[in-house]
């Protein structure tokens, strides 16, 4: 069995790519800041008969991540799939006229320097397996700019080219990166933006070869 580590799972999307990968038999690491918010997730997916475990860990304590996702590995089995999906923190999203350098230093740490630390502790064990994905998830102003949420917008774009260049470094290697847009909310019962049918998409991109960056639905300019 292998696993999938969602770092930032809560009961919206994350739960929905847990229950995903788990019907295709991974097993699932869950982690987030509160051990308590991945528990009840972990439980919830135990008894419908996956296997699950929660990690507390947060992405701006680069400790803190590399320790959840080393126990994840050892105690679930080898990482094939890692989706990287926090919620974006509310001082992230302000205006671009009203963003400082410590709103901006906050979302880099956020969404460039956890990438790249949860990246670099689980490559290795993708390599040795010769398999794997590398799934990030952004909003809108991850392939547009949007004035209106001045953090995301210049932090994803670091994030996007980092993935980027993951994509086409690691292809070759049967590793695959990923990136996911959802441009507007994340909704139950929608035809695009329900978690399971966006669970099913993140399930598509890591089984299909592809572009990097595929969008919930379509984006005009992006
Ligand atoms: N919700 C939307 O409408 C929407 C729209 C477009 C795109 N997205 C994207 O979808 C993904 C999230 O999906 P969702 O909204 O349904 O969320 P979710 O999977 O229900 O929960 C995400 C979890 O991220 C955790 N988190 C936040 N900050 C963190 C940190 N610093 N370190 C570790 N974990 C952290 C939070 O748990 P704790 O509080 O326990 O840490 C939260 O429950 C993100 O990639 C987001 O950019 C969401």
């Amino acid at each position: 069995m292998t696993t999938i580590v969602i770092v930032g799972a809560g009961r919206g999307l994350g739960a929905a790519v847990a229950r995903r990968f788990g019907a295709e038999g991974f097993a699932i690491g869950l982690i987030s800041r509160n051990q308590e918010h991945v528990d009840e997730l972990a439980a919830g997916l135990t008894a419908a008969g996956h296997t699950a475990r929660g990690y507390a860990a947060d992405v701006r304590d680069a400790n803190s991540l590399t320790t959840a996702l080393d126990r994840a590995a050892h105690e679930l089995g080898p990482i094939e799939v890692l989706q990287y999906s926090p919620l974006p923190q509310r001082e992230f999203l302000r205006p671009v006229l009203e963003t400082t350098v410590d709103d901006l230093s906050g979302a880099v740490e956020f969404s460039i320097y956890g990438p790249v630390t949860a990246v670099q502790q689980v490559l290795p064990g993708m390599r040795t397996l010769g398999r794997g994905s590398i799934l990030f998830v952004n909003g809108g102003s991850g392939a547009r700019p949007n004035p209106q949420v001045a953090g995301t917008s210049i932090a994803f774009a670091g994030e996007a080219a980092y993935a980027r260049m993951l994509h086409d470094t690691l292809a070759p290697e049967g590793i695959r990166a990923r990136q996911l847009i959802i441009p507007g909310a994340i909704t139950p019962g929608h035809p695009t933006h329900d978690p399971d049918v966006l669970a099913d998409r993140l399930w598509h991109l890591h089984n299909h070869p592809g572009d990097f960056r595929a969008f919930a639905e379509e984006m005009p300019d992006a």
